[in-house]
Formats: structure tokens, sequence, C-alpha cells
């Protein structure tokens, strides 16, 4: 997993993810294999529906990647609403670019909003403030494994009509006020892509609790299918009249995509989720064990804060450096010491966004700021105490030992 072959010391390499196959998951694979059948089967499946109900949702449908599902989910929602192309979708200004990259792919327009300094998720009032007549949705985006604050976000969303597709690909297990992510807003998606909490390579769901759109996304992830013929299991069964299925099989009723799973990494997908609360708690611990042992250089770093009522499954850590360009020296020295970082998702200023909008940062000073000064670091489950003091002791030996951990 750790990308560099070039580290200037002899230090740890410590990566923003890990990848665990358990005996379990490789049972699985090898009863694929068994089975010889790679195509959308009773892995994809399970998967799809134990990872719906596990977010308290009905109908899951498994794809190829968050994006995938991001994608088709907004199709989907597009075609049932009948939105027009042009139409506005509510985004943060701080996500990764695929959020927004969709809803311009559904010929959209991404309106972005800031977000708040604490949690970096979407501002409500930023929201609020952005709504047009031709406001048809909102991504919230639940950010490192927090999730929005989703009550006024729902409430504004009722209030105007709006759909809500939540973006949860960063987070998963995690509630607010008791309710899980995804299962708030019209449908949500996931990513089970590298370095996420689930990892099966590439992957992505959609949860929605409305069987037309559930029926609507497994259309778009198979090229526009008619939904007669959605899986190829659907010869078999016996309630469809196969003289219609013969004439249908290939016939496409919507622009659609090839965004097909395979058996391989719902067979990943299922097994990480049967074993998934080792996994969060070890991220909940790692991250509450680096939070405690950087308290001390709260005066310098910001680190992750839990509002009340939200769970948190950390995905990530996220960092913010109060000092005007400090954050790429910290970053470089961190690096130096084997340990990965990331930029927190500068988006609004990525070259083929200046090229797209004409968007000034300073409208969106919050996430101008987050984008100059805030980065992350892995809480994965396969991080040891000896590598999160290891952390921490690179931490001070940035900051030098005046602010010697108590
Ligand atoms: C917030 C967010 N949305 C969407 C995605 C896209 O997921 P994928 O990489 O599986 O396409 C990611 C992935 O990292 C993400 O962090």
């Amino acid at each position: 997993m750790f990308p560099f072959d070039d580290v200037k010391t002899e230090s740890k390499q410590i990566g923003v993810g890990c990848l665990q196959i358990s005996p379990l998951a490789r049972q699985y694979i090898d009863e694929v294999l068994d089975a010889n059948r790679l195509s959308i089967g009773p892995f994809v499946h399970r998967f799809e529906h134990d990872f719906a109900h596990s977010h308290g949702c009905r109908y899951g449908v498994m794809v190829n990647s968050g994006t995938s599902a991001l994608q088709i989910a907004l199709a989907a929602l597009k075609e049932k609403h009948g939105w027009q192309d042009g139409d506005e979708v509510i985004v943060p200004a701080i996500t990764f670019i695929a959020t927004s990259n969709i809803v311009i792919y559904n010929q959209l327009t991404p309106v972005f909003v800031d977000v708040d300094q604490f949690t970096y998720n979407i501002d409500p009032e930023a929201i609020e403030r952005a709504i047009t007549p031709k406001t048809r949705a909102i991504i919230p985006v639940h950010l490192f494994g927090l999730p929005c604050d989703m009550e006024p976000i729902m409430d504004i969303a009722r209030g105007h009509n709006l759909a809500v597709l939540e973006d949860s690909c960063e987070t998963m297990f995690a509630t607010y006020r008791g309710k899980s992510v995804g299962s708030f807003g019209d449908a949500a998606c996931f990513s089970t892509y590298v370095a996420h909490i689930l990892v099966t390579g590439v992957g992505g769901l959609v949860t929605c609790n409305d069987a037309e759109l559930a029926t609507m996304c497994r259309s778009y992830l198979a090229h526009g299918r008619d939904e007669i013929y959605l899986d190829i299991d659907a010869d078999k069964q016996s309630d469809n009249d196969l003289r219609s299925i013969i004439e249908r099989r290939f016939s496409f009723v919507r622009l659609g995509h090839s965004f097909r799973p395979t058996e391989l990494e719902g067979a990943l997908g299922l097994a990480q989720l049967q074993e998934h609360e080792e996994n969060i708690n070890r991220r909940r611990k790692n991250a509450a064990y680096l939070t405690k042992q950087l308290t001390p250089l709260i005066a310098k770093i910001q680190l992750p804060v839990i509002p009340y009522e939200r769970e948190h499954s950390f995905m990530m850590f996220p960092v913010t450096v109060y000092k005007k360009g400090e954050r790429d020296k910290l970053c470089l020295y961190l690096e130096e010491h084997g340990i990965e970082t990331r930029y927190a998702f500068p988006l609004i200023t990525q070259p083929v966004y200046k090229k797209i909008f004409n968007l000034n940062s300073e409208d969106f000073p919050i996430a101008k700021s987050i984008g100059e000064n805030t980065f992350y670091i892995g809480c994965h489950p396969e991080l040891e105490r000896a590598d999160l003091d290891y952390i921490v002791e690179q931490f001070y030996g940035f900051y030098g030992k005046e602010h010697e951990k108590k």
C-alpha cells in the first residue's frame, strides 16, 4: 500500500490505508473460484442486501466504484424527477472531485457551497443561501468518516422540495442522532476502493429505500438494459416469461454504463462486512489515542472533533495547521519520516475546475483555508500502538521538544 520507494530515511512506512484479507475473505474468494462464476451472482447480491440493511436501507446496488455509484444514482434521480439539463445540484466546496464531476457528467450544474471549519462537512446555512429556482438536489458528503449535520440539511431539502443524495464514500457504520449514514436521503453512495473503510480493490454501492430507483440504478450500471433482464439469472426465474426475455434480453431503454462489479469484489465485501466491527473499533481507538497524545499541540493544530450525537468511523485522521504555510512543511517532514499524508481536497482551485468554472476562492473562506491548511493521515486497523507512538513522536519532532507530551 505504501506508495514511496524513495523515502529519505530508514523510518517506518505508515500509509493512509491498509488491506486485510482475512481467512473468511480467502474462503469466500475460493468459493467464487470454485463456482467458476465471476459475473454478478450470489456474493454480490448478499453483499448488497446485507450492506444496505446494515445502513438502514432496503435496497443495495453494487457497482465498480463509488464514482459509478454517484453517477448512476444521480442519473436515476434526474430521470425519475424529470430534471432538465443545467438544473442545479448543491455540493460542498471541499470534497473529493468525483462528487462534483458526476454532477457535470449528468449535464447538471454543481453549485459549490462552503463547509464547516471543525467538521469539514457542508455548512447547512450555506446550502440555504445557495438555493435558486433551479436547485433540484443537495449532495452532502460525510467526509473522513464523520456524518454531516443531517437534521438541518433534511429540513432544508423538505422545505424546498429538493432530493438528497448522500455521498458516503468515506463513511460507513456511523450514525447521526442514532440513525445510520445512508438512511437520510433519497439515495446514498459508498466506495470500497483502496484505503477506504471496506476495501474490495474497486467497488461501490448505491443504497436506497425506493424499489423503482434501485431498479433504475441496476439498469444504468448495465448499459441501460430493460429491467426484465438486469441479471443473467433472470433466464432461470420461472415467473418471467421466457419468450419476452428472449425478445428483450438485448433491449436498452436508457443511456447506461458498464459499471458492473464481479463476484470477487462481492466476496471481499461480504467478508469484510461480516467482520467490520473490529475494523471500526480499531479505527476509533486509534483516532482517540492520536487525539489524546497530540492534544498538547492544540495551540498549533486542530484535531478531529466528534459533535454531540454523531459517531465517527475515522476513514482518515484529519489535522488542520493554524500557522499559514506550515501545513506543507509538516507534511513534508512526516513524509520524510515515512508517514503518508494527503492534502484535504482542495476542489474549486483544481486546474480542471479553473478551466470550467470562474470561481473565486475568496467566496468560500473556510474551504479555502482547509485547502491550504488541512491534511490527513491514516488511522486504519493495521496501525499498532507502536505505529501510533511513532506518528506522535514525529509531530513532536517537528514542533520541537517544548511541547513534549505529558
Ligand atoms: C467523498 C468521495 N466521493 C467519491 C469518491 C469516489 O469513490 P471511488 O474512488 O470508489 O470512485 C471518493 C473516493 O475516494 C470520495 O472520497
